[in-house]
């Protein structure tokens, strides 16, 4: 049988914010496997997956390889961390067990005979030590996230800290997996003007009617984003508490490497199914998928991939779209240009046309005449809010080119995807 053929070579212990609700084990050839642990079966509302609900039978590799390696950042992020630690980009275990203390969601994960520090433990954070956090090369950006064990997903460097509650500027760095309420990324040298971008992409998608994150910049430096933790939450005591939230990757069953795979990577349908499945208002929570997913296509936005959207589970166990977030026009750089999640049954915007809402309509479970009167309010809240957006935008952040550009695209955008609106 396949469970007893398993031989494990190293054990990692799973917490649910401060709960330990399993092990993670992985095997020679990095094949995983998860088992909860016999004190939690009876609590539901404690499985690591909406795909792996309670059951005394290991999880095996298949479903345990989704839930976990979509915690880890991807490309080049992961490769350092990888060089750094001496671990292969693949050992999904093993850089978990370097930098799983701090995840997207509630999972923490620790090597055997280790536990999250009881209580958190934080250290000051100050404009210059935030300024360092950021100014590392990538070998030491690596030793600081071993330092931080945050292990948060995507592709670009960022830091969590934990923003002191009713406070305007004061931050706490967390240390050993300790829980931070904000997510900051900074400027890269191949996307100039990323931040102020991913401030004007945010504030378009507000405007086209789709619940966002929380967004702004950093309190103690202007150049570096900022966006509020959606699923984090403050307690009475003044402690973080961690909500679970899931990514399209992970609630539609596939690594983070098929996040660009058409047809083997996650599709509209297949977040569609998830949230008819899972989401308390699947209605409303699938009208708000279509909605963002036609705001990005006009933002400009063509990294709108399945990691870039997430289920959200409250603290009565509630499951609902998250808020947007990870929202950049990304047309204005010289990158990828096709649609990570085909739209209409395309993966190019220039294959769009009139009949294609038939299949949007079928992608999305709703009829062309609903999704196409959806396109055209989208379309009109960004068209009236572009110049709004992108003057608020140098009020927060200051002047940059970016914006001007970022303002031409979304015209160009909002008036090809029109086009198709035509009888
Ligand atoms: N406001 C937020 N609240 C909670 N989780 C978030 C928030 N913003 C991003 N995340 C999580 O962090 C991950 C990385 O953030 P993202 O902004 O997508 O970075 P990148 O630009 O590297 O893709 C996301 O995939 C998501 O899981
Ligand atoms: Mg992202």
């Amino acid at each position: 049988m396949a469970a007893s053929a398993f031989n494990a070579i190293r054990r990692l212990g799973v917490w649910k914010d401060t709960i330990h609700v399993g092990t993670l084990e992985s095997d020679q050839t990095g094949r995983l496997r998860f088992t909860y642990l016999d004190s939690v079966l009876h609590r539901p509302e404690l499985a690591v997956s909406v795909r792996m609900p309670m059951r005394r039978t290991p999880w095996e590799d298949a479903e345990a390889m989704v839930c976990f390696e979509n915690l880890l950042p991807e490309g080049d992020i992961r490769s350092h961390i990888a060089q750094a630690t001496h671990l292969a980009s693949k050992d999904v275990s093993g850089l978990l067990g370097v930098i799983g203390g701090e995840c997207a969601g509630a999972l923490t994960l620790w090597p055997d005979m280790m536990e999250p520090p009881e209580p958190p433990r934080y250290e000051s954070c100050s404009s210059q030590s935030l300024g360092e956090l950021f100014a590392t090369a990538n070998t030491q950006h690596a030793l600081l996230q071993q330092r931080t064990r945050q292990a948060m997903s995507g592709a670009q460097d960022k830091v969590v800290l934990f923003k002191q509650p009713d406070t305007a500027d004061r931050y706490l760095l967390p240390l050993d997996g300790a829980p931070g309420t904000v997510l900051c990324k900074r400027d890269r040298g191949r996307f100039p003007g990323l931040v102020h971008n991913e401030l004007a992409g945010m504030s378009l998608m507000e405007a086209a009617g789709v619940p966002t994150a929380a967004y702004s910049v950093n309190a103690l430096d202007a150049t570096v984003y900022e966006t509020t933790r959606f699923d984090r939450v403050v307690d009475d005591t003044g402690r973080v508490r961690r909500l679970h939230a899931e990514d399209g990757c992970q609630i539609s069953g596939y690594t983070s490497v098929a996040k660009y795979a058409d047809p083997r990577g996650p599709s509209y349908q297949s977040i569609m199914a998830a949230l008819r499945r899972y989401s308390a208002d699947a209605i409303t929570d699938g009208e708000r998928l279509l909605r963002w997913a036609i705001a990005n296509i006009i933002i400009g936005n063509r990294d709108a991939h399945a990691k870039n959207i997430s289920i959200l589970h409250d603290l009565d166990g509630t499951i609902r779209l998250a808020p947007a977030y990870d929202v950049i026009c990304t047309l204005v750089y010289p990158i990828e240009t096709m649609l990570p999640l085909p739209f209409g049954g395309h993966r190019r915007t220039t294959g769009f046309t009139p009949a294609m809402w038939r299949v949007v309509a079928r992608e999305f479970s709703v009829t062309a005449s609903y999704a196409r009167e959806i396109a055209d309010d989208v379309i009109t809240r960004v068209r009236t809010h572009l110049d709004d957006v992108l003057q608020r935008t140098v009020t927060v952040a200051g002047p940059h080119d970016v914006l001007a550009r970022v303002g031409d695209t979304v015209k160009v955008e909002c008036a090809h995807f029109r086009t198709t609106l035509a009888e």
